[in-house]
């Protein structure tokens, strides 16, 4: 007997992680209806209800947000309908359907004043308008929908169609650009594809609640993975040598006009007990590093 094909309802399919969500659920044998922002606008908590009842899906998967930090800051309501309102009412719409729902969150939800791996035990006090309501979001989602699995991941790379800090950094060290990375903030880059991988084995698990999604290791810096990224590049003879990158201060990045905080690496232990393994941070950008250098040939 041919086992029937299950729906994926994917919202934020035209992002960075939700274009790799999309392609992997999809050739993992998913069917995935992914409504665009004109199908369904998020800052309409009535439509997005909507949207889930109508769909008919076994797992509903969130990627979507208001992902900038300045765009939070400049338009705080759209933010906050956007990733609050909208999580929490799709949410509310699976509780009524029974659909398993994955909502992504961020380790901007975590204070980052102290350095150190972070668990997801630790005391979550946003410094930021995008983190309070992402924070906001995650606390709505559990509230109506204790079942659900809100990911925290950090750092998406890996998706060569929507260059993250590493892609830029090798497209620019290819063309014999100047470089440059801030040294004093601290994080652990996440590929997208470990995210859509992860989200596809834990929707068949009965795990729930805040499960951290990163890779594994020590706490980098934008300067540790631009320059990890870089020697990969230079062993692969992309690049004939190792380029200079000047170190920034956090404080000199005069372009970030909201505050940023410095120390959110969290680690992926519990995600581990679930049997779940993640590569190091060093391994992922060896791999994103040379998925990009091949399609950029
Ligand atoms: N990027 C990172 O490094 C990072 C780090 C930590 C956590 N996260 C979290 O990971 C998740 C995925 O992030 P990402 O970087 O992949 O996101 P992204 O590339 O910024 O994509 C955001 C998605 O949300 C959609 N969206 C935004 N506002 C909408 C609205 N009003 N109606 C309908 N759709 C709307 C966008 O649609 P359009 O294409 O129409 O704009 C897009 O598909 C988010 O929850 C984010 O908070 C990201």
């Amino acid at each position: 007997m041919d086992t029937p094909t299950m729906t994926m309802l994917l919202f934020g399919g035209s992002g960075r992680t939700g274009q790799v969500m999309h392609r992997v659920a999809k050739s993992a044998g998913w069917q995935v209806v992914a409504p665009t922002r004109g199908q369904c606008d998020l800052r309409n908590a009535d439509e997005v209800s909507r949207t889930v009842l109508d769909s008919g899906a076994q797992v509903v998967v969130n990627c979507a947000a208001v992902s900038g930090l300045e765009a939070c800051l400049d338009d705080p309501l759209t933010a906050h309908r956007v990733n609050a309102m909208a999580p929490a009412a799709m949410a509310l719409a699976c509780r009524h359907t029974g659909a398993r729902f994955v909502h992504l969150s961020t380790d901007y939800v975590l204070t980052g004043h102290r350095p150190g791996l972070k668990d997801e035990s630790t005391r979550c006090k946003p410094i930021n308008t995008y983190g309070e309501s992402k924070r906001e979001g995650e606390l709505q989602v559990l509230e109506a929908l204790p079942q659900a699995l809100v990911l925290r991941v950090s750092w998406i790379c890996g998706n060569p169609s929507m260059p993250s800090f590493v892609e830029s950094t090798l497209q620019k060290a290819l063309a014999g650009q100047p470089l440059a990375a801030i040294g004093d903030k601290w994080s652990l880059p996440t590929d997208a594809e470990d995210i859509a991988r992860v989200v596809l084995k834990l929707v068949a698990t009965e795990h729930d609640g805040v499960l951290h999604v990163c890779s594994g290791g020590e706490p980098l810096s934008w300067h540790d993975c631009a320059t990890l990224a870089l020697q990969t590049a230079v062993a692969a003879g992309a690049l004939p040598g190792m380029p200079e990158i000047t170190r920034q201060r956090l404080a000199e990045a005069t372009f970030f006009r909201a505050e940023r905080p410095c120390h959110t690496a969290m680690n992926n232990h519990r995600l581990l007990s679930t049997g779940i393994h993640m590569p190091t941070a060093a391994e992922t950008l060896q791999r994103v590093t040379l998925r990009y250098l091949a399609q950029a040939q």
